[in-house]
């Protein structure tokens, strides 16, 4: 209460000094006061009229003020009363001003941010435009380009020296490397505009695997890294979109051959339940700082900068992983400590036959599902 005072008399004291705290067309507070006042007066000199059995008339009612002085004080009532009434409502008028003002510029502020939002809103579509442009004028050259290596490595005419078959390896790695980038900054863009799609079908996932670890024997090979396929022989069918789910696997297990010393080892491994079935690529590579693991499925990431000018790569593979997963209604995980290799974990719908057809999801083609 004592520290609530001052502020409020301060204010009341500076209004009493303020001449629109009187202006009674401006100021309703002053006649109210002056109304709340004259009760005050008026029984008191009608009380004194009464008990001293006097007529009422102008004549008696002054002579009866002027017998008794406090009549005066009383009178003063009705100008005290506007006095303060008026005060209080400048004040108020004061803080509705100050009130009003404030939203105003609160209103400015909003309008502005809106402003600063939309003009965001169009850099971004524009940055999306370009990225899905540039992505694609790229891509076109580049095939150009792959097509002639393959061409020229068949080597027809047997004119290549072994030192330029060499040298066309390279070429054709560098390429690959590209093309990858590419077609990752390209899914990327996809996902942000909305327009990512999978189309989940049934599908063997022993299909998919054969297919990746083809993929990646050379590299396996070349890095002297053992996979090892823990996969049931046989698994029951998911509703996945298989391109997209070789996809899947192949980030993982090019991350895991990325970042296991040679020697080392890669594990695929598979856990059946009643609604889905979970895979997971485990290795036992360098490990993920625990401080980090959360940031690893956010697009552009990579654990540092070290690691990256020594490994390479673009940081989108987990985001776009990710996203292909989510879009199968799945979940994806990792368990990692630095220096102890990390296992990757997703799960993927299993198919249920009939149940799934009825709703339309497979059979039809209807069950396309974009990235929103
Ligand atoms: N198996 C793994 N072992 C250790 N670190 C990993 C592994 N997989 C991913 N990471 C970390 O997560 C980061 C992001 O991975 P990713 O999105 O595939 O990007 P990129 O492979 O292009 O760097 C990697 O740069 C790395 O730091
Ligand atoms: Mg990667």
């Amino acid at each position: 209460m004592i520290k609530l005072f001052p502020p409020i008399v301060k204010e009341f004291l500076a209004a009493l000094g303020k001449g629109y705290t009187y202006a009674i067309r401006k100021n309703h507070y002053v006649v109210f006061g002056i109304l709340w006042g004259l009760p005050i007066p008026v029984v008191t000199i009608s009380m004194g009229i009464y008990f001293n059995h006097l007529p009422v008339s102008l004549g008696n009612i002054i002579a009866h003020i002027l017998s008794y002085p406090i009549h005066l004080l009383f009178l003063l009532h009705p100008l005290l009363f506007g006095i303060v009434f008026g005060a209080m409502g400048t004040v108020r008028e004061e803080k509705e001003n100050a009130r009003l003002a404030f939203e105003n510029s609160l209103l400015l502020a909003n309008e502005e941010l809106k402003g600063v939002n939309k003009k965001l809103q169009e850099l971004d579509e524009l940055k999306d435009n370009f990225l899905s442009i540039v992505s694609h004028e790229l891509l076109t050259p580049l095939t150009t380009i792959q097509g002639y290596i393959t061409f020229l490595k068949e080597d027809k005419a047997k004119s290549l020296i072994e030192e330029h078959v060499e040298e066309l390896g390279i070429i054709e790695d560098e390429a690959d490397h590209l093309k990858n980038l590419i077609e990752e900054l390209m899914d990327l863009s996809k996902i942000e505009a909305g327009k990512f799609e999978v189309k989940p079908v049934p599908a063997d996932m022993r299909d998919v695997v054969k297919k990746v670890k083809m993929i990646f024997e050379p590299s396996l090979k070349t890095n002297r890294i053992i996979l090892e396929d823990r996969l049931p022989a046989s698994i029951p069918l998911v509703l996945a979109d298989a391109n997209r789910i070789t996809q899947v696997f192949s980030n993982l297990l090019n991350n895991a051959i990325k970042f296991t010393p040679s020697g080392g080892r890669v594990r695929l491994s598979a856990l059946v339940a009643d609604e889905k079935i979970t895979f997971c690529v485990e290795d036992t590579g360098i490990g993920i700082p625990k401080d980090k693991i959360n940031r690893i499925f956010d697009k552009f990431y990579q654990v540092d900068s070290t690691t990256r000018r020594r490994f390479g790569g673009s940081g989108l593979g987990l985001a776009i992983t990710k996203s292909i997963i989510e879009l199968h209604k799945g979940r994806i995980w990792v368990e990692s400590a630095e220096g102890a290799g990390s296992s990757f974990c997703f799960e993927l719908p299993r198919y249920r036959g009939a149940h799934h057809a009825a709703r339309g999801q497979v059979e039809t083609g209807s069950g396309a599902m974009q990235c929103l």
